[in-house]
């Protein structure tokens, strides 16, 4: 017979802030600290950052609220939450935990990449004087990489380990508002720069030169949806868990909105914090780097400014916050499935899943460099499973949670949950719309955009 733990053996957080911080600290990552200023400046300026609020709006509050509401409800994360209301529907949980699996494996591997930035500037911040070639021969190297990956995961199984409240919580109530100081101090650095202003108004200001034929706006409306997406970690069955470890009385409504707030607001300070310097002592055509952004141009741009070594330390600590709350969260998903669904120890589950991740993260790590030559579909294995879970696995898994919470489940169980708190609900009408209806609709929109754009 299985003893079904009761919440209180599973860890709960002891406050709504705790709660919120950490649901935020897993959103806010790398997606919103490289990968938001330079779609929005590229896509739009003014115009992409209303694109992106409308979809925070119709796809990012109602799916959070629908997985906080699964999880709270049930008081099991992923796989559990599915299985305990439709045993058909466990799959949908599965699919949740495996994509936290695959993004972990290489997730950790840029987590180790901003830890060596880190003390290479608290070394003395030597870059050799060709800031891509360093990264491009660090990455590529068989040794230092796969080092700093397993240090960025040992430390994310600390964490776990700890658990909800003294791990998880603590962790993140230290690293968030630390990232938001950080940012903020960046951002006015950045912006009182000479020559900044250019760079605000590209960022800020409405263009309409990449929106204006209609090919070209539908690109960039489904820019915003997968960056609100892959922003807010939508699909992973990291609300889930982290909403099963949440109190009855909670106002998950207002929770939602704070969460979901305080990852935009982070991604438009990382615009005003890397932006203007890049306008300013870079060329604008560095915006478009990709990975390269954050670890070739912006050690140069650092460097050319004063205090420059400092401000390098503080944007990759505040990088290595963003990062470690995200990886936390994955980590909490993949051993939370094991302690709920097999009734494994806490530090089983985790030591465990965090060295089968580490592994695979060494391999992803290796195809950088010595196993370039293994290719999937024309890829290196990181890019693959980039692929695979951003392009496939999330909207897959998100798609079916809509349709799980709007038809099986049903929205007034979830609004029912959500009025726990004794407030009554008063978007409920509008959110079984977009949970139902449009939601769907517009991730079935990602799903073939993103395979056909290929
Ligand atoms: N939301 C994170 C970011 O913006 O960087 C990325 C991410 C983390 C996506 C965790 C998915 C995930 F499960």
């Amino acid at each position: 017979m299985s003893n079904k733990p009761k919440h209180h053996h599973r860890g709960q957080f002891t406050s709504s802030l705790g709660f919120i911080l950490a649901a935020a600290g897993s959103a806010i990552g790398l997606g919103n600290l490289w990968k938001f200023p330079y779609i929005a400046g590229n896509s739009g300026g003014g115009y992409f950052l209303l694109f992106y609020i409308a979809f925070v709006l119709v796809l990012g509050i109602p799916i959070t609220l629908a997985e906080m509401s699964l999880g709270r409800s049930t008081e099991l994360s992923a796989v559990g939450a599915y299985r305990k209301i439709n045993k058909n529907w466990t799959f949908v949980g599965g699919i949740g935990v495996l994509c936290a699996f695959v993004i972990l494996s290489y997730y950790s591997v840029v987590g180790g990449w901003v830890l060596k930035y880190i003390a290479a500037y608290l070394t003395g911040g030597q870059f050799g004087g060709d800031y891509g070639a360093y990264f491009d021969s660090f990455v590529a190297s068989p040794v230092e990489p796969v080092v700093w990956h397993l240090v960025f995961m040992a430390f994310c199984a600390l964490v776990v380990v700890g658990g909800v409240a003294k791990g998880i919580e603590k962790a993140s109530k230290i690293m968030l508002p630390a990232l938001f100081v950080l940012i903020v101090v960046v951002a006015v650095r950045a912006c009182t720069l000479p020559g900044a202003a250019e760079g605000l108004k590209f960022f800020f200001v409405p263009n309409a030169e990449p929106i204006n034929t209609p090919s070209k706006f539908i690109n960039v409306i489904v820019l915003a949806m997968g960056q609100v997406f892959f922003s807010l970690s939508l699909g992973m069955g990291i609300t889930i868990t982290y909403g099963s470890y949440l109190k009855k009385n909670d106002n998950m409504v207002k929770s939602t909105m704070l969460i979901t707030g305080l990852d935009s607001l982070i991604a438009v300070l990382a615009g005003m914090a890397i932006i203007p310097a890049v306008f300013a002592l870079s060329s604008r055509e560095n915006l478009t780097a990709g990975p390269g952004l954050i670890f070739k141009t912006l050690p140069a741009v650092f460097d050319s400014m004063p205090l420059g070594g400092v401000f390098g330390l503080l944007f990759f600590i505040l990088v290595f916050f963003a990062a470690a709350t995200s990886a936390i969260a994955l980590l909490e998903v993949v051993s939370a499935f094991l302690i709920d669904t097999l009734h494994w120890k806490r530090r089983t589950a985790t030591v465990s899943m965090a060295a089968a991740m580490a592994l695979i993260g060494v391999f992803a790590s290796l195809s950088m460099g010595a196993l370039s030559g293994f290719t999937i579909g024309g890829m290196n294995l990181f890019d693959a499973m980039g692929f695979l879970t951003d392009k496939i696995l999330m909207p897959v898994s998100a798609l079916l949670t809509c349709i799980f919470v709007g038809y099986v489940w049903g929205v007034d169980k979830a609004a029912e949950e959500v009025e726990q708190c004794g407030v009554a609900f008063r978007l409920r009408r509008a959110f079984a719309f977009c949970v139902r209806y449009l939601a769907p609709v517009l991730i079935l929109v990602i799903l073939v955009m993103g395979l056909v754009n290929q």
